[in-house]
């Protein structure tokens, strides 16, 4: 049993193989927060929580006499709002009477076996047995507004997964001004903030700083996740290293707007609110109407980030990623648009594909440009038809010689998004979002299309079902430009133009969930101008996704590390693409991109005819090496060696089968320094007492025990020149 309920003492416990999560419904109804660390069975942690009087906290009626008590000072499991708590608050109301109180107290709770789901929003899931249910109900009785907190225990993976449903229970009107998925009160206020920040091409830098006493907001309000903030984050312990210390991850399960607060008090705890952005968002419940937030999944390590990313690897593979490309074995893909850009013929990229296909490539990916007028990002998004044009006879011909190489086909799409100088803007200048009376603003020349809306969204499910249909199609790339601006939908009443951010999301999943399940055997990869949309909600629908638009290997390192802490290596797309880079300019051996791209579902995205003779063998055997290492890679544990943020000469990065049978442990020099300085890092999750075989690029090498490696360590060989790399493969050999 994870959920325990001691009713005598009002106690709510949840366990998780390595962690315990506490609450408590104390004297006054409230459902207080105990609770969330190290696993400790049999324990009450009544006693973090001093109840004090602290001069300028609102009291609530009746406490007064039972001891002190302040929602400003209670730690709770979803707070109140309007009644005197000043910390970042989970929710925002406009009662029917116009006033902004909600008061939540104790009702019921039930526990369920399995994972709930919600409606119409990606959510973990689990098959039987691998998960239970805690549901509670919280109410205000002088507003009938309820909450039914819902806590998805995944006691194997060391997860909780945490959203709400909020019910107006009153005979009026209610608006929501703020409705998020999760409070979590600390009582502690010494952690660090480690979060993932970054812009286009350059996106989840990971930054770390200590918590001061200002509120940190990390946020989007772009209208998806964002390259400027990811929706994951972890605050840990000061001291918390890779291997040692406390950390809590917080990821949300979502892909808009999104804001989480985190606030150091004045008492020095802490606490963190997070779900759906509440700038520009208010939502009208009618009366018995309900609202469902976002999940949150919630993790704890007591050993470090290390674990805990393992902890988020292994969930997301298991319990977001669906359907049978979850974990199964993806194609090496070539990819026309760095190669072409706008500019093809169906000559063009089917010498593209034979050259891939002769080197290894099992997939050819066609990018954007082959439909409507769109020759340049001016035209064309909307017209879902084959540019005859640039493509004579449709698709098939392309196809026939895609298979006829032995390879599958793919392509790319950008749903949600129109360009005025289309004929479906022409036809239905309406279905474009755009605020009557202003002239629209524009992202990439292109506008974005009213997801809310049931006719849009149907006409671009007919439009891609019939393209899936009447094509031998493997795979989709799901393309996201721009960042939405003047939400405004013409079908919305003007009081609910606050719902329109979060209809869109919801509009977002309802088209690509249609399209997944009509489509199973198709492959999706989620983009959103790289990794714009790189966030656990996608992943439901996308179990791979375009990590970046900048290729150039030394930046992806970065990419790479940032978005390792919270999201497995087979959810991130990467290529090996020309160099100089056309991102950045740099020159990277081809060796040094071969070895970073292997650390994600791995492709190419250039003309590989332009290479040399040598440099077609050297791609040739990058694809050996990747199909050979495929399940080490994929499926093995994932060690940061380096800390890329503090190192900046060289990062190192590892992959070890979960029974210590090999590794695969990669190096790229990231400033070449004269008067070399030898590279040593400590190799991870080997067994102390077995042997290794060391083979370096191909050759053998000398044997070690994994305590030689893990505890003495490993020194690369010398390298310079410009971004060199090295990979190294141990096999058990005892
Ligand atoms: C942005 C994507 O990230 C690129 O890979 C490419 O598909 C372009 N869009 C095409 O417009």
């Amino acid at each position: 049993m994870s959920i325990i309920f001691q009713e005598e003492k009002g106690l709510l416990t949840l366990h998780t193989k390595h962690s315990t999560y506490q609450m408590a419904v104390d004297r006054f109804g409230v459902l207080r927060h105990l609770y969330y660390g190290r696993r400790a069975d049999g324990t009450e942690f009544y006693y973090p929580y001093t109840e004090y009087d602290i001069s300028f906290s609102a009291v609530p009626p009746r406490t007064e006499t039972e001891g002190f008590f302040s929602f400003d000072t209670c730690p709770q499991e979803y707070t109140t709002c309007g009644v005197g708590d000043y910390r970042p608050a989970s929710i925002g109301v406009v009662n029917p009477d116009g006033s902004f109180c909600a008061d939540f107290r104790y009702v019921s709770h039930r526990v369920l076996p399995g994972k709930y789901a919600i409606p119409g929003m990606p959510a973990s899931h689990a098959a039987e047995g691998e998960a239970e249910t805690l549901e509670i109900v919280l109410r205000d009785e002088v507003t009938d507004l309820s909450v039914v907190l819902r806590y998805g225990v995944f006691f194997e993976n060391d997860v909780i997964a945490r959203s709400a449903e909020i019910v107006n229970g009153s005979k009026g009107k209610t608006v929501l001004t703020r409705a998020f998925s999760m409070c979590l009160d600390f009582p502690y206020g010494k952690w660090d903030l480690l979060h993932f920040h970054g812009r286009h091409c350059l996106e989840r830098q990971a930054e770390r700083m200590p918590l001061g006493y200002t509120k940190q907001v990390l946020s989007s309000g772009r209208g998806h996740t964002s390259h400027h903030e990811n929706n994951f984050c972890i605050l840990c312990d000061e001291n918390a290293s890779e291997d040692h210390g406390e950390c809590y991850g917080f990821m949300l399960v979502y892909s808009g707007n999104f804001k989480t607060e985190i606030e150091r008090t004045q008492l020095n705890a802490v606490r963190i609110v997070s779900g759906i952005n509440d700038d520009n968002f208010r939502w009208t419940l009618e009366s018995g109407e309900s609202f469902h937030t976002p999940e949150v999944l919630l993790s704890f390590s007591g050993g470090g980030l290390t674990a805990l990313s393992h902890q988020y690897h292994e969930m997301i593979r298991s319990h977001i990623c669906r359907g049978k490309f979850a974990k199964a074995r993806r194609p090496v893909l070539i990819n026309n648009w760095e190669a072409t850009m706008f500019d093809f013929t169906t000559d063009k990229v089917i010498e593209i594909a034979r050259q891939g296909a002769e080197l290894g490539c099992e997939l050819f990916v066609l990018d954007d440009g082959w439909f409507g007028a769109r020759d340049s990002d001016h035209a064309g998004l909307g017209d879902w038809f084959v540019n005859e044009r640039k493509m004579p006879g449709g698709l098939m011909p392309l196809i026939e010689a895609v298979q006829s190489f032995g390879m599958k086909f793919g392509i790319w799409i950008e749903p949600e998004m129109i360009n005025e100088d289309s004929d479906l803007f022409r036809k239905h200048p309406d279905w474009a979002l755009a605020v009557p009376g202003r002239e629209p603003v524009r992202g990439r020349h292109q506008l974005v299309l009213d997801m809310t809306r049931k006719d849009v969204r149907d006409y671009l499910f007919d439009c891609f079902s019939a393209l899936i249909a009447n094509h031998p199609i493997s795979y989709i790339k799901w393309d996201m430009n721009r960042c939405i601006a003047e939400v405004f939908s013409a079908e919305l009443p003007p009081e609910r133009q606050g719902e329109v951010f979060h209809r869109f999301t919801l509009g977002f999943y309802d088209l690509i969930g249609r399209l997944t399940e009509s489509f199973p055997d198709v492959l999706f990869e989620g983009c959103s101008g790289g990794g714009g949309r790189y966030d656990a909600g996608a992943m439901y629908y996308t179990p791979q996704i375009w990590l970046s638009d900048d290729t150039d290997a030394i930046e992806r390192v970065k990419i790479q590390y940032g978005s390792s802490f919270g999201y497995p290596v087979s959810t991130m797309g990467a290529h090996v693409s020309v160099a100089p880079n056309q991102q950045t300019g740099k020159n990277t051996p081809l060796h040094t991109r071969g070895i970073v791209a292997m650390s994600g579902t791995f492709g190419y995205e250039m003309d590989l005819n332009l290479l040399s003779e040598e440099e077609k063998e050297e791609v040739r055997q990058q694809i050996r090496t990747f199909k050979e290492h495929y399940w080490l890679i994929q499926d093995g544990l994932y060690y940061r060696l380096t800390d890329v943020v503090h190192n900046t000469a060289y990062a190192a990065w590892m992959f070890a089968a979960k029974d210590g049978s090999e590794a695969l442990v990669n190096l790229v020099v990231t400033h070449v320094r004269p008067n070399y300085v030898p590279m040593h890092v400590r190799l991870k999750g080997l067994i102390p007492e077995a042997k290794y075989r060391e083979e370096v690029e191909g050759t053998e090498g000398r044997v070690y025990t994994g305590a030689a490696l893990m505890y003495g360590g490993y020194t690369f060989p010398a390298l310079w020149a410009d971004y060199p790399s090295c990979q190294v493969h141990f096999t058990r050999i005892d």
